[in-house]
């Protein structure tokens, strides 16, 4: 084993730095509606897809947000993908709380009907994912709701073949920092990709590096 130490090779982060390393993201929309509440929407970070049969993404939800009240009694939510033009709702939606502003309004954005889920879908996103909430469970101060999918929907044209096509106004969501001029608030950053920034790698090459029996059995399974 080398005698190198961790610090030798890496600049160390503390825990809170370490979220960079994961980045981009695409941090999403949560809309929610109930009938009491109306609609709300929030920013989220704590999403991932958590199982196949049902299909289904687990969404972290803090105790504290209003967001929490109205999936309880509603049981459903949208999860939105953000374009790039849709950063300020980003930040905005992540900072204020709907008791204190009708922050759908107050954005201007434009909402479509959910087909499946009584939650509307944002039409300027990327892509929105009607979830009903098939099962949660709480630990300290957030519900993780499992979301199974009703419905899902992409920007018209907005695939290439199986992948989200990077002509979409993707916002590849990269963090916030303090900028030189920034007083009251971190200035938020995304990077801009394109089609161009598209790479592919043959899956067939690892394949081929293979021991020979194990490259026999992988030939065999496509
Ligand atoms: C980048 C970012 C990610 C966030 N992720 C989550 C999250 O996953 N879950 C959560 O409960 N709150 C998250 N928040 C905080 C909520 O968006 C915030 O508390 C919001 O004001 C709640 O709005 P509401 O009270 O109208 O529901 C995040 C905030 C930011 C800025």
């Amino acid at each position: 084993m080398s005698s190198e130490d961790p610090s030798d090779v890496f600049d160390e982060l503390s825990e809170m730095e370490s979220k960079a390393i994961f980045k981009p993201k695409v941090v999403a929309l949560v809309v929610s509606n109930s009938e009491n509440k109306g609609p709300n929407v929030m920013t989220a970070s704590w999403w991932m897809l958590a199982g196949y049969n049902p299909f289904r993404y687990m969404l972290a939800v803090s105790h504290g947000d209003y967001t929490h009240e109205i999936i309880e009694e509603s049981k459903e939510f949208v999860l939105a993908a953000p374009s790039s033009e849709m950063i300020e709702a980003l930040t905005l939606s992540g900072m204020v709380s709907n008791r204190e502003l009708d922050k759908i309004e107050h954005l201007g954005l434009e909402t479509v009907p959910g087909s499946e889920i009584d939650v509307p879908l944002l039409k300027n996103a990327v892509g929105n994912i009607e979830c009903s909430v098939m099962d949660s469970f709480e630990f300290e101060n957030c519900t993780y709701y499992f979301g199974q999918v009703e419905a899902a929907y992409v920007a018209k044209d907005g695939m290439d073949g199986r992948l989200l096509s990077l002509d979409n106004d993707i916002l590849a969501y990269l963090g916030s920092d303090w900028d030189e001029g920034d007083t009251h608030t971190k200035s938020r950053y995304y990077a801009e990709l394109s089609s161009d920034d598209l790479r592919r790698f043959p899956g067939d090459e690892v394949i081929e590096g293979l021991p020979e029996d194990l490259r026999e059995k992988y030939q065999a399974e496509d």
